[in-house]
């Protein structure tokens, strides 16, 4: 039987890495823990469960349907919880401006398994459905938009630079040329003429043809790297000395954007490297808890395919004992 994929169902979810992130995040009674991608809250149930009801969650989606989710955490959760509904990038640097500390922060990105298999909100290639994609269903810019009425150039570029899509220039010409005669409407008229600009030996291989072009869409519908840049330093500046931030990143622009952010946090020193002694003075702002990002194992990704491309990187703010507590 298929799935009621227009049901959301809380029971459905399978929280990513979730064992890695709990050991990465160590949180314990008494802390705050920021879920600043709370989706259906499989990790927040996991992390609230380890404040053993002492603490405070805050969670934060830019999703409106994610108040139905947590609706039903905050009942199970058994410590104080609120949900801020926003751009995490947003909502991090108010928190961070307004004096609130964390001791744990998670970000686990990109879209969830519920937004995929939700046919009306058009994420997924493989159901025809209204060209949308947005995560925050008020926000104006939708794929439709894009498609329509971005330049060819500018389609080329997203779909070169956020979908690594070889075929990126035939791709966004083939558009150009069908829209002049009718916009698209639906995800399916996409993927048509997603595979028609193809060379028919490309749509056979590495996954579905129209796979690279519908993450390019939904990076440049959601803005999902410029979020995570402005996320980064807004968490690390909310975080208590010794707090720890954990992010699980899905494709390699944004596993580049995170390991950069700490690489550079964790040096400190940003004189250049040929001077003798350091005259900047700046100290390492954090240290990351692995060199390499954690990789879901076999087991998971048998049960969970989704969970193949998860990378999980983490790091703890310097000033604290490594345990979490402040100097
Ligand atoms: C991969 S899911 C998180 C799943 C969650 N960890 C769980 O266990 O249920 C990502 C969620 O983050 C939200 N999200 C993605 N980018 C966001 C952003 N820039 N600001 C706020 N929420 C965002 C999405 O709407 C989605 O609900």
């Amino acid at each position: 039987m298929l799935p009621n994929v227009l049901q959301p169902n809380a029971t459905d979810h399978v929280p990513v890495l979730a064992h890695e992130v709990r050991a990465s995040l160590a949180v314990r009674p008494g802390q705050t823990v920021v879920d600043a991608t709370f989706g259906a809250g499989g990790h927040a149930t996991l992390l609230a469960a380890d404040l053993q009801g002492r603490g405070k969650l805050i969670a934060i989606d830019r999703d409106p349907t994610a108040h139905e989710y947590f609706d039903r955490f905050e009942k199970s959760a058994r410590v104080s919880a609120r949900l801020l509904r926003g751009d995490f990038g947003v909502v991090l640097e108010q928190l961070a401006e307004n004096g609130v500390r964390a001791d744990a922060i998670l970000l686990d990105l990109g879209v969830s398994s519920m937004q995929l298999d939700r046919p009306d909100r058009g994420f997924s290639y493989s159901v025809d459905a209204p060209l949308d994609m947005r995560m925050d269903t008020t926000q104006d810019l939708t794929a439709r938009e894009i498609v329509n009425e971005w330049p060819e150039r500018e389609l080329a570029t997203i779909f070169r630079r956020y979908g690594e899509e070889r075929y990126a220039k035939q791709i966004a010409r083939a558009i150009g040329r069908r829209r002049k005669e009718e916009p698209f409407a639906r995800t399916g008229e996409l993927v048509d003429a997603i595979k028609a600009a193809i060379p028919a030996p490309a749509r056979f291989g590495d996954g579905h043809p129209a796979k690279r072009v519908f993450q390019a869409l939904r990076i440049a519908v959601n803005d999902e790297l410029g979020s995570l840049e402005a996320a980064l330093p807004a968490a690390l500046e909310m975080l208590r000395p010794g707090g720890r931030l954990a992010v699980i990143s899905f494709h390699s622009l944004e596993d580049r954007i995170v390991k950069q952010f700490l690489r550079d946090r964790e040096r400190g020193c940003t004189c250049p490297p040929d001077f003798p002694v350091c005259i900047c003075g700046h100290e390492p702002e954090l240290r990351a808890i692995e060199r390499r990002p954690i990789k879901p194992g076999e087991a998971e990704i048998a049960a969970n395919p989704r969970a193949a491309s998860a990378r999980l990187r983490a790091a703890v703010k310097s000033g604290g004992d490594e345990n979490g507590a402040d100097a």
